[in-house]
């Protein structure tokens, strides 16, 4: 068949086999990914206490090995995490930044946010603040990080034009759970349209929404 479209010129064993060696290498790539990623060394224990404690909210590790690769583009970098959960993608975020980098985490809930605390804060670069992001956001110089990940209401539903505006030049604005999650509250998904489009079109953000975990955009500031 491929012969025969492609000529004779092409049609040496190699090619001829070349589809299935890419479709082999797709299905490998969609199916494991995960197998090319290690995760952070705290993960295991994380994942453990949260899973014990029984909470539901945290992000998945594609949305951790996203942020570990993009946290290792900033050198010396200031990042800030709305929303820190148990720490999972603290841990993630960590993992990436170099020793010269700081990592603010703000939780209103110190119950989840101690076991962040525990397994994560003998980590120096890392300070946890256990604050409203609303609060926290509004007391902040405009363009202070070079990174935010916005995992709570503030940053991303609520006080938006504060989150955006405390991010660099260049720096990154990053959110997840933009596709149907079964935890949302009624009302919750008529909120990501809306919130893409916004977002798209303040014009002051370089945008790329991606299919990854549980639906992610990435946005650098212009
Ligand atoms: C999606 S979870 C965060 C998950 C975490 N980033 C992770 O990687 O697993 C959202 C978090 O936002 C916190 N939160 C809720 N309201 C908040 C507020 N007003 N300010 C800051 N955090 C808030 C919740 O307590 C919860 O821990």
């Amino acid at each position: 068949m491929l012969p025969a479209l492609y000529g004779e010129r092409i049609a040496t064993e190699a090619f001829v086999e070349a589809p299935e060696a890419i479709a082999r290498h797709v299905t490998l790539c969609a199916m494991e990914d995960m197998a090319y990623i290690t995760p952070p060394q705290a993960l295991g224990l994380l994942i453990e206490k949260t899973q014990e404690i029984g909470f539901s909210m945290a992000s998945e590790p594609r949305t951790g090995a996203l942020l570990r690769t993009l946290a290792a583009s900033k050198p010396a970098g200031k990042f800030l995490e709305l929303g820190t959960g148990t720490g999972l993608a603290t841990a993630w975020l960590l993992d990436g930044m170099d020793a010269d980098s700081q990592l603010i985490s703000v939780d209103t809930d110190a119950a989840v946010q101690q076991v962040a605390q525990e397994f994560l804060a003998g980590d120096a670069r890392l300070t946890l603040v256990t604050q409203d992001g609303a609060a926290f956001l509004r007391n902040r110089q405009p363009s202070t990080f070079d990174f935010v990940f916005a995992d709570a209401m503030p940053g991303k539903y609520e006080a938006l034009d504060d989150a955006l505006s405390v991010v660099k030049r260049g720096g990154f604005y990053i959110v997840d759970d933009m596709l149907p999650q079964p935890n949302w509250p009624e009302g919750h998904a008529a909120k990501i349209p809306a919130f893409i489009a916004d977002l798209k079109a303040r014009g002051t953000f370089e945008i790329c929404p991606l299919t990854w975990a549980t639906g992610v955009i990435v946005a650098v500031k212009k």
